[in-house]
Order: C-alpha cells, then sequence, then structure tokens
C-alpha cells in the first residue's frame, strides 16, 4: 500500500514539474485536447512532407501553402535530402467536398515527437486544420527552431465560425479579403459573410440585372470571375463563403437602378448618406420576379447551401407613407410592418427553397410562419438566439462579436454563446446553435486599416468558437493573441505594420518615436461614440487617415500598466520591481509631450491631437508625485488631491476621438496615496 502511494506520488510530482518545465504552446484557437511530451523536433532544412490517403489537390496545395509560411515563419529555405524519410507525414481518410457543407468532420490528430510527425485526419479539411497547429507549434529555442513534442486531439465546438466583412461602407478589393482568409484559416474560422449590399454600394456584377451593380456601386465592384476566384481560393484554405445581400431594408443601392423596386419615391443615389433611403415594396408582384432571377443568378455564383437575406433595420416609415402599401396591409389583414416583412420574407424563402437555397437572416426575420430551416443570426441581444432556438429554429451569435465596436479582445472572448438564456436550453435545443460570426462593418474602414481592426482580436472569437466551453483563462488568451498576431503579419497581413506607415504619413518624417508613444496609449472610441462625433452626414469618400484611424482598438502599453498598477496595490505599494516599472512608464509620458508637441503643431493631421499629448504628460506627472507621496508615507495635501483630480477628469474625455487609456491606472495611484501608510 505504501509502495503504491510511494509511486503515484512520484509520478504525480513529475508530472507536475514536466508542466511546469514546460512552457506554454502558443496554439490559438487552444485544441480540445493537449498532452505534452517530452524532446523537440527539430525544424532543419531538411524538413520535409509526405501525404498519403485520399491526397486530393486541395491537400496538395494546402501542403505547399504549409511548406512556404513554414519557411517563411523560420526564414530557412527546405532543401530536403532525396530519399530521406519525411519529417512529416500527412494523412487523409478523405478529400475536400466540391461545395463545403456546415457538417463536415472537421477533426485531426497530430503527434510531435523527436524522432517525427505524423498528422491524421478523416478529411482534408482536418488535415488543413492540423497543419495550421503544426505552424503554431515551432518556435525559436537555444537550438534553433523546433516543434515541441505533443499529442493534439481536436475538434471545433462549433460547425459554423465566421467573419463577416462589409463591402458596401467601403469597397474593400479582393486582395484584401484574401489575407483576411489567410488569417481566418490561420485560427481555424470556416465561413466569410461577405456583406455585399447595402445603402452605400451594391457590390456585385449581376448580368441579369447589370444597372445593380452598374448604378449602384460607382464602378467599385466584383465581377463574377473575381467572385469565382475568390470562392474557390476560400474553398481550397476550407472557408465557405455566404453571400448577403440585405432586403427589404439597407437596400437603396439596389433603387438606383430599378426605382421601381422602393416603396418610396427616388431619385435615389449612393453618393453620400443624404440621398433619399428606402425600402423594397414587398407589396409588387414585380418584386417577386425580380428576386426570383436575382436569386437564381446569385444561387449559382455562390455555391453554398446558405443564402443571407439581411432582413435587418428595416424602417417601417417608408411603407406607413405609402398608402399603396397599407391598403395592401389592411386588404390582407396585417397589423404591423412585421407582418408585412414576414409576409415578404416567406415570398422569398420559397423562391430560395426553388433555387435549392437555405435562407438565413438577422434577428429581425425570426417569425412563426417560416419554416424550422431558416437560421437566425442574432445581433441585438443573446436572448433572441436562445429564443429562436426554443422555437426550433438553427442560430448563429454575432451579439458580442461586433468587432467595430472597438472593445478590447477579453470583452469579445467572454461572450459565451452557450450563456444566457442558451444556458437553460434542453440538449436539442443547443444543438440548434450552430456558432457565431465576429461582424466588421465597415463605415470607418478603409483597404488600408481594416485589417487593423480586424486582427488580432478576431482570433479570440475564434478560439471561443472552436475551443472547448472551459477555455477562458484571459492572461493565457493574450499572450497567444501576441504570438499568433506575428503569425498573422507573416501571412501577409497587415494589422500591425499599418499603424506605423499611418503614422508616418501623419507626421511627414521617418523617426516617429515620440508619436509611437503616445499611440501605443490611446484607443478609438468605443461603440458608436464616433458617428456622434460627426457633424452631419458621413461623408464615405473621406480619407481615414487621421490619429482614430491608425491606432490599435486595444493598447497593449495600457493593459500592462494597470496589470502592473494592480499588483503594486495588491501587494501593499511594497512591490518595488513593480514600483520602478511603473516610474519608468510615467516618466515616459511625462516628458513626452515636449518631444512631441513641435510635430504635431507642424501637421494638419495631428493638430487635434496636441491636447491628448498634453493630458498625457499631466496625467504621468500626477501619478509620479503620487508615488513620491506613496514613497515617504505621506497624505498628499487636499488641494493637491483636487488638483489632480480636476486633470484626471478632463484627461477622460475623448479628444479627436482618442481615449487616454491610463487614466483609470493613474486615479488609482492618485486616490491611494492618500490612503496608503506603509
Ligand atoms: C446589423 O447590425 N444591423 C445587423
Amino acid at each position: 500500500m505504501k509502495t503504491c502511494v510511494l509511486i503515484i506520488a512520484v509520478v504525480l510530482f513529475s508530472l507536475l514539474a514536466l508542466a511546469q518545465s514546460q512552457p506554454q504552446l502558443n496554439l490559438m484557437p487552444m485544441p480540445a485536447s493537449v498532452q505534452q511530451g517530452s524532446g523537440t523536433l527539430p525544424v532543419t532544412q531538411s524538413f520535409s512532407v509526405s501525404v498519403t490517403g485520399a491526397h486530393d489537390a486541395a491537400l496538395e496545395a494546402g501542403v505547399q501553402r504549409f511548406v512556404a509560411q513554414l519557411s517563411r515563419q523560420t526564414g530557412i529555405p527546405f532543401h530536403p535530402k532525396a530519399g530521406a524519410a519525411a519529417t512529416l507525414t500527412v494523412h487523409a481518410d478523405k478529400g475536400l467536398e466540391a461545395v463545403l457543407k456546415l457538417d463536415e468532420d472537421e477533426s485531426y490528430q497530430l503527434t510531435v515527437t523527436d524522432a517525427g510527425a505524423q498528422l491524421f485526419a478523416p478529411t482534408t479539411l482536418g488535415a488543413l486544420h492540423g497543419l495550421q497547429t503544426f505552424l503554431q507549434l515551432v518556435t525559436i529555442t537555444q537550438s534553433g527552431f523546433v516543434a515541441p513534442a505533443v499529442t493534439i486531439k481536436d475538434q471545433p465546438r462549433f460547425p459554423w465560425r465566421g467573419l463577416l466583412i462589409d463591402v458596401s461602407r467601403h469597397f474593400i478589393p479582393v486582395d484584401v479579403l484574401k489575407r483576411n482568409l489567410d488569417g481566418m484559416a490561420a485560427v481555424k474560422m470556416n465561413v466569410l459573410h461577405w456583406h455585399l449590399s447595402d445603402d452605400q454600394g451594391f457590390r456585385v456584377e449581376s448580368k441579369v440585372f447589370p444597372k445593380l451593380a452598374g448604378m449602384g456601386s460607382e464602378g467599385h465592384y466584383y465581377t463574377q470571375a473575381e467572385i469565382r476566384d475568390f470562392i474557390s481560393y476560400a474553398h481550397d484554405r476550407g472557408i465557405r463563403v455566404i453571400p448577403e445581400f440585405d432586403t427589404p431594408g439597407h437596400s437603396r443601392s439596389w433603387f438606383v437602378g430599378y426605382p421601381d423596386l422602393a416603396s418610396g419615391e427616388g431619385p435615389f443615389s449612393v453618393e453620400n448618406e443624404n440621398g433619399p433611403s428606402s425600402v423594397t415594396d414587398p407589396t409588387r408582384e414585380e418584386t417577386y420576379k425580380f428576386m426570383d432571377k436575382f436569386v437564381e443568378e446569385m444561387g449559382k455564383l455562390f455555391p453554398d447551401a446558405y443564402f443571407h437575406i439581411g432582413g435587418d433595420e428595416v424602417d417601417g416609415k417608408f411603407w406607413d407613407g405609402n398608402p399603396k402599401i397599407q391598403a395592401f396591409k389592411q386588404a390582407h389583414g396585417m397589423k404591423t410592418n412585421q407582418d408585412l416583412q414576414a409576409y415578404y420574407n416567406q415570398r422569398l424563402q420559397k423562391i430560395l427553397a426553388k433555387h435549392h437555397k437555405t435562407m438565413i437572416g438577422w434577428d429581425e426575420i425570426l417569425h412563426p410562419d417560416l419554416p424550422k430551416t431558416i437560421v437566425v443570426q442574432s445581433w441585438r441581444g443573446q436572448e433572441s438566439l436562445a429564443a429562436a432556438a426554443k422555437q426550433g429554429y438553427g442560430g448563429l451569435l454575432s451579439y458580442g462579436y461586433y468587432v467595430d465596436l472597438m472593445w478590447p479582445a477579453a470583452r469579445h472572448y467572454n461572450v459565451e454563446p452557450m450563456s444566457g438564456g442558451a444556458a437553460s436550453l434542453t440538449a436539442e435545443q443547443q444543438k440548434l446553435i450552430l456558432g457565431g460570426e465576429s461582424c466588421q462593418w465597415a463605415e470607418w474602414v478603409t483597404p488600408e486599416n481594416i485589417d487593423s481592426h480586424i486582427w488580432p482580436r478576431n482570433a479570440a472569437i475564434a478560439e471561443r468558437l472552436w475551443s472547448p466551453q472551459d477555455v477562458t483563462d484571459v492572461n493565457s488568451m493574450y499572450a497567444r493573441m501576441h504570438a499568433v498576431s506575428l503569425e498573422l503579419e507573416s501571412l501577409g497581413l497587415t494589422h500591425d505594420s499599418t499603424r506605423d506607415q499611418m503614422l508616418q504619413r501623419m507626421a511627414g518624417i521617418s523617426d516617429i518615436t515620440a508619436l509611437r508613444v503616445l499611440a501605443d496609449v490611446v484607443e478609438p472610441v468605443k461603440d458608436y461614440n464616433r458617428w456622434s462625433d460627426e457633424k452631419g452626414p458621413i461623408d464615405f469618400h473621406a480619407p481615414l487617415t487621421r490619429m482614430i484611424d491608425a491606432v490599435y482598438p486595444e493598447s497593449d502599453a495600457a493593459r500592462e500598466f494597470s496589470n502592473l498598477v494592480q499588483q503594486f496595490v495588491q501587494s501593499g505599494y511594497k512591490d518595488q520591481a513593480a514600483e520602478a516599472r511603473i516610474r519608468t512608464w510615467l516618466t515616459l509620458w511625462r516628458y513626452n509631450d515636449a518631444k512631441l508637441h513641435p510635430l504635431l503643431q507642424q501637421s494638419a493631421l495631428l493638430q487635434e491631437d496636441i491636447p491628448v499629448s498634453q493630458n498625457l504628460a499631466m496625467l504621468g506627472a500626477a501619478g509620479l508625485q503620487a508615488l513620491d507621496y506613496l514613497d515617504k508615507g505621506q497624505s498628499e495635501p487636499d488641494l493637491w488631491k483636487a488638483q489632480q483630480m480636476a486633470v484626471i477628469e478632463q484627461a477622460k474625455k475623448p479628444v479627436a476621438g482618442l481615449l487616454l487609456m491610463v487614466v483609470a491606472p493613474v486615479q488609482q495611484l492618485v486616490e491611494a496615496s492618500g490612503e496608503a501608510s506603509r
């Protein structure tokens, strides 16, 4: 018995020691099961891959991309020895389906030992995911690049893990979208939701209705050849492309060329926000004839089984203001505009079904008269997702995943699809929750800065949708997200590098050290507060070249500073190492404005940021003085404290759409120095 206990203790102790000696793997999304082993597999010039099993063209291309990416990541030009055993063997039982479905088997198993690596998957799709995991395993060590020994068994938690990109408000060219597909594949997202039409632009060539893009896009749209090429690019990476044509609301761009579709009077324009808006007229038979031909054409162009009809935010005033539509409602016994929209959706759903498409739409389409096959995408709240599932409808969560709201990654990460109303669903109902989608609405992005509005925060959402529900450690998430961010840049995304290029353009010089100090601690205003700063309607053609357009949505420096202050406070103000680092930051900020001011002054693009820089200097000074009081164990004079609190209140207010993210921890120091006795 004693021996037994001793053995167990020794085994447990060894496992613990092993676990402690092993650094965290930089995998994101975290796989379902990871068992670390001992030893490492060197990644050297002789690295090679062999493929067995189904070995379809998609896997062949995937392996080639994998090798090219591994070479970029390590800088090693691979030169395998002829006849030598492969370093990595890849086996998939079954090739990629010509059109990917919702319920594909995406699982894989990856084993790495010091002698080699094996990847097994039931499908090419799973093998592609496993290759991405291998790329994330490779790190630099004292002995060169290696993959640590590990056994990974992985599959996604949800089958639908999407990213919506709006290309209507600002047109985003195909090459920019393609690099975002590469990013999605790296974090195992599998649906690109393409928001192709809205009031500001209709972005797809239609040969049946050429005036849709011809008159509704100012020339910025995708040709059908470009779309086919894009869908094929996505398919090669295991990503489905779902088109969204928003109707009956958000559809002014349709009416520029086809004004008869509208409920209100034209003329219509996509020039700017000023032109009359409208919604589709659901009472005319011609509308349905149009939609039938349109869905037939687009249904062939976009092979996926799902077809998104939008359906959100229908402005009822255009129906209320049209006597013919009012008479129609009355004749059909419809009481509300929701009833009329449900009528429209039912007719549209039948058209979609005729062309073998499954309808998906936003919250507002949920109506008991629609068949249970439709899928509801929840943007207004988590509760509507549960409500849909309770009524037997499939659902996707987007509420909480709007990356255009400029939230920190942790806030998105904490949005759990199965929480709230969904937590009390039956097991059958829970299966109806298919996953979720992050959303990049494009009011405030251009091809230049869109990557930085999506990445790296989107990786945190990808993890929420792929990894087990109990993977929730925020510190671990941030550490891994930083590693993924480097990987994404080496894949060709520009989320990190664009900022400094934009700052250099604003400054007109290459040495932007002082400007970077300021940019590092600010974030754009949150939610839709940027809208309220606009003096009139948004001009979607205006340049987006201000500091607010360049800075990262989330400040790492501010988060680190805030964590340091928490550590210092929790130590009872005794942690001297933390205090020294806090002082270094505060000193940097205290004296930065003196260097930066002349630069801000001489640039029309930067002048608006002068008060932000001044506020940062004042915060630096306040924080340093607070620490001096703390060090001396003195209570600060009331007058000083009142003055500092006034500075802090001023610094809290957004200037030029920027929030100084270090205000709260500095306030904590100022308040603490009154209370602390050391
Ligand atoms: C939406 O944000 N209106 C879907």
